[in-house]
């Protein structure tokens, strides 16, 4: 059974006081114990997060990670291992912003993959295809290619301890959501392609749906059979909402 997780990744949002007031209203929410709940601040405010959150049943990821699992010269960078120290659990790797925006390739996310995961975080490896590549037809193709990255490297065991998550670029942040059922054809051409692999790997890894989730559309995105959770952007930035979405992942 797949445990259902709803992750909210705050991206590059946060002043010392919109942190503690998220912070307030995040332990003051009534939580689905069946569900794993998980925030993602700017490293910035990782810590405090991490404390401000210590007796709430929501664990904390970070939005990136250095290509080195270990801590030493790299000016800027932050390693897996002193996530791991400060309390983090998770990972994002290739969220679209770091692959288009910052131009990250699959060659740096290999590396920050295996980093994770040789620290004992578990990456959250973000994939999706752009507005131009839906509309040619290459969504399919687009995500497979971009797993294969991973799994050409590593081997298809590596996903036996990540997440997925499937976030359609032209979703995030546009208030444009993928039907249910557009997600989760999407979803189970993830499965199904791993399932050739690996059926125990496809069948136990869970699929995140990213892109303008609200607690209004949540429910029915949750009800689908390979849509194990969701990856949250803007609704995680308010407690109430965020709460709600957990609530909808929740049996
Ligand atoms: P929005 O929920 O704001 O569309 O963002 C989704 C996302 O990119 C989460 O990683």
């Amino acid at each position: 059974m797949r445990r259902t997780m709803v992750a909210g990744n705050w991206k590059m949002h946060g002043t010392r006081a919109s942190v503690a007031e998220l912070i307030d209203g995040l332990r003051n929410l009534n939580l689905p114990k069946d569900v794993e709940i998980a925030v993602f601040p700017s490293e910035l405010f990782i810590d405090r997060v991490i404390n401000g959150l210590e007796d709430a049943p929501i664990l904390v990821g970070a939005q990136d990670a250095a290509i080195e699992s270990k801590q030493g010269a790299l000016t800027g960078e932050i390693s897996p291992e002193q996530l791991v120290g400060a309390g983090c659990k998770f990972v994002l790797i290739g969220h679209s912003e770091r692959r288009l925006i910052l131009g990250e390739s699959n060659e740096t996310l290999n590396r920050k993959f295996a980093a994770a995961q040789a620290s004992g975080l578990t990456p959250v490896l973000c994939i999706g295809e752009t507005l131009e590549q839906r509309e040619a037809g290459q969504t399919l193709e687009v995500v497979e290619r971009q797993l294969n990255a991973v799994i050409d490297e590593f081997g298809i065991d590596v996903l036996a301890s990540a997440v997925i998550a499937y976030e359609p670029v032209w979703a995030i942040g546009t208030g444009l959501t993928a039907t249910p059922q557009q997600a989760q054809d999407v979803h189970a051409a993830i499965r199904a392609q791993l399932a050739q692999k690996n059926p125990e790997v496809a069948q136990g890894v869970r699929l995140l749906y990213g892109g303008s989730v609200k607690a209004a559309n949540a429910v029915e995105l949750f009800s689908m059979p390979d849509i194990d959770g969701g990856l949250i952007g803007g609704a995680s930035l308010n407690a109430d909402e965020f709460g709600a979405i957990c609530r909808a992942a929740g049996n």
